[in-house]
């Protein structure tokens, strides 16, 4: 700034920064600019032109976003990530990129959280996209349904949301890559402690970073991670939709990140305890955790996962249906009622009247969804206090 400039000019130009400092901040900072300047209208023109990387404006690209994006590129093995302002614009991004239109058929894992479907049948099926779900864990009709209907993308949670089953992600990725489908694989239950579908062949993995890649609750957002070949959709899609990540909540949910590997090992191991201790006092109909022997995905996942864990959602049908889980609901002291998974404290959800709220009942029943499911998401706390308490709200 000089001297002679004017009082209204120094008010929004005295302590900007020329810039960037020399020395490397240890943390990622928070870069909040709407617009970045150029060294030349050259420059500016060949960034927004695509030929060369940087930043213009912050629907397009902003350095805490791509800080962000690119920790969760790198975790998930692929070779483009492109962060959302939430998981669900993430999904329809996925769709997006994948190169879906009018005309072309979709195929759902029956297993799917219920806001996926919707978004599939609701606003993909209303744009012309023939949408259909197949049981993609058990049996085998589904590799009749691939051949026969030929989709051009298949949509599949690694760990599903809220009975915890697991597909055989490898024959699947090898079915679909048959008959020219493209695999997306929403991994957010998983996580890549658990699971790198890219490793294994999917084309486009999904994360509702909302829940344990941020992990404390307080930033909603998603990511894409995908080849080379599908970033300049992923791209236009952010420009065109507007469904940006925030820089602040991209810096919280990086921030999040950095401990992913150790609260999703504990809360792992928290989630098998307590599948145990609530399966061995007999006050649930049915307790389903992939660690325990008798949930149908447990071999899968043990060597799908191999050993790392199981998840940290536990899933239990309480007898009494409605008016008993409202009851335990209400009666809980430590643990939460809240409709997320993927938080430091333990949560739990009706999934009648919250995840799968607008599911038929056909729907419900396929997936094994009935008013007795109650899905518990684990925490970090003592395993023995969140035992304690949902023990106590059931029986009190
Ligand atoms: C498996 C799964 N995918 C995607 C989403 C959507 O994520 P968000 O709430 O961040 O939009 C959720 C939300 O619960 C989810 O459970």
């Amino acid at each position: 700034m000089t001297k002679s400039e004017r009082l209204e000019t120094l008010f929004v130009h005295a302590g900007q920064p020329r810039q960037w400092p020399q020395q490397v901040p240890t943390a990622p900072p928070i870069v909040p600019s709407t617009s970045f300047r150029t060294s030349s209208p050259e420059e500016m023109d060949s960034i927004l032109g695509g030929e060369v990387p940087g930043f213009t404006y912050s629907r397009h690209a902003n350095p805490t976003v791509e800080a962000f994006q690119e920790a969760v590129r790198l975790l998930e093995a692929g070779e483009v990530a492109q962060a959302f302002g939430s998981g669900m614009a993430a999904l329809d991004a996925a769709l997006y990129a994948v190169g879906l239109k009018p005309g072309d058929r979709l195929l759902l894992s029956i297993d799917l959280y219920g806001a996926t479907m919707n978004l599939s049948h609701d606003v993909w099926g209303a744009m012309g996209l023939d949408v259909r779900e197949e049981n993609l864990t058990d049996g085998d009709a589904w590799v009749e349904t691939l051949e026969k209907w030929r989709p051009q993308a298949i949509l599949v949670e690694s760990l599903s949301n809220p009975l915890m089953k697991v597909p055989d992600m490898e024959r699947l990725m090898e079915e679909a890559h048959r008959v020219g489908a493209q695999v997306i694989v929403d991994n957010t239950f998983a996580t890549p402690c658990l699971f790198r579908p890219m490793v294994l062949g999917a084309d486009v993995v999904v994360h509702s970073a909302t829940k344990y890649i941020g992990g404390h609750g307080d930033a909603v957002g998603g990511v894409v991670v995908a080849r080379r070949e599908h970033a300049n959709r992923l791209h236009q899609y952010v420009k065109l939709r507007g469904s940006v990540l925030s820089p602040f909540d991209a810096w919280l949910l990086h921030r999040g990140l950095k401990t992913l590997g150790v609260r999703f090992e504990r809360q792992c191991r928290n989630a098998w305890e307590l599948a145990e201790r609530l399966d061995r006092s007999g006050a649930f109909r049915r307790v389903y955790y992939p660690g325990l022997k008798h949930h149908p995905s447990h071999e899968r996942a043990t060597s799908l996962f191999g050993g790392r864990g199981y998840g940290a959602v536990v899933t239990v049908e309480v007898p009494g249906g409605r008016e008993r889980v409202f009851r335990l609901l209400s009666r809980l002291k430590i643990v939460g009622s809240a409709t997320t998974v993927g938080d430091v404290y333990t949560l739990c959800l009706y999934p009648r009247i919250a995840s799968h709220r607008n599911q038929t009942p056909d729907a419900l029943k396929a997936m094994g969804i009935s008013d007795e499911t109650l899905r518990i998401a684990v925490g970090l706390e003592a395993v023995e206090d969140i035992a304690a308490d949902i023990l106590q709200a059931l029986e009190s």
